[in-house]
């Protein structure tokens, strides 16, 4: 029979093999876990260029639309190459976020970022039956990274769009200065959600719109809310949202005011 000795020099020894073992499989995991990272910002960058492409083409075909018109070729041409700036600073800032880089944060005018997202997004909402308020005073500032806002507000808007097509309806985004924060809200009258759906429309890869019973023009990815609670969760505010089916939904972020500003 083993001695007592015996019988825990083997069981040391097992435990031993056992604690290589887990250290082989933690740094498999870790590896395995920055490459599903990897294949997340892939697709999330996929999807923004995608966002951006759609307008970027409308202008270009404006341009070569009537070459003899000079002035309207080259105001759209203009347009082309503004928004490949814009393309390259948001890839630039999504490879930031994606790296866990420090942000660029600055003051700026709410109301002009929103313009440029309208300006970027290249389309006429009268033409979907969508009637577009902006009610945002004019000298009203945010604190946070420009593009990354202007990212969170175009893939709203978007989803309002799909969300009022084919009928139309009113889109409307609002801002109000609170004490210590910005409350930006985007609102608008489509189909709403299904009360089942609301606690996952932040999860990444949820979308309704997979199917060719959705109204929206794109089959959707399901990347865009997860991109933007990533982009408002590290500007340190929130977002969230109010819906009802057959009532509209209204998505409410709250930006935090700089310490120093409240004072
Ligand atoms: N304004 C909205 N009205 C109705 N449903 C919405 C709205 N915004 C988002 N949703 C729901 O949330 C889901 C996830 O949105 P999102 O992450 O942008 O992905 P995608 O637009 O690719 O489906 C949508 O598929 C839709 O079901
Ligand atoms: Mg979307």
């Amino acid at each position: 029979m083993a001695s007592i000795t015996q019988k825990r020099f083997s069981l040391h020894r097992r435990v031993e093999q056992q604690d290589h073992r887990n250290q082989a499989l933690k740094s498999q995991l870790l590896g395995l876990q920055s490459l599903a990272s990897m294949g997340t910002v892939s697709y999330m960058i996929a999807h923004e260029i995608n966002n951006l492409l759609t307008p970027l083409k409308s202008y270009a075909s404006f341009a070569l639309s009537d070459l003899d018109d000079r002035t309207l070729s080259e105001k759209a041409l203009q347009k082309v190459v503004k928004n490949c700036d814009r393309t390259s600073k948001i890839m630039e800032s999504m490879l930031a976020l994606a790296n866990g880089q420090t942000r660029q944060e600055n003051d700026v005018r709410l109301l002009g970022l929103i313009e440029e997202v309208f300006t970027c997004l290249c389309r006429d909402f009268a033409k979907d039956g969508i009637t577009v308020d902006v009610r945002v005073a004019d000298d009203l500032t945010i604190r946070g990274v420009p593009v990354q806002i202007q990212q969170v507000l175009m893939n709203l808007i978007l989803n309002a769009r799909d969300a009022m097509l084919p009928g139309g309806g009113v889109l409307i985004v609002e801002a109000a200065d609170k004490a210590d924060s910005v409350e930006i809200t985007v609102a608008d009258t489509g189909g709403g959600i299904e009360p089942g759906n609301l606690e996952n429309i932040f999860d990444m890869f949820f979308t309704t719109k997979a199917n060719k019973r959705s109204t929206a023009e794109n089959p959707g990815a399901g990347l865009g809310l997860a991109f933007c609670k990533m982009i408002i969760d590290n500007h340190e505010g929130s977002i969230s949202v109010e819906s009802e089916p057959g009532n509209g939904s209204k998505f409410r972020i709250v930006l935090p005011k700089p310490q120093s500003d409240n004072n």
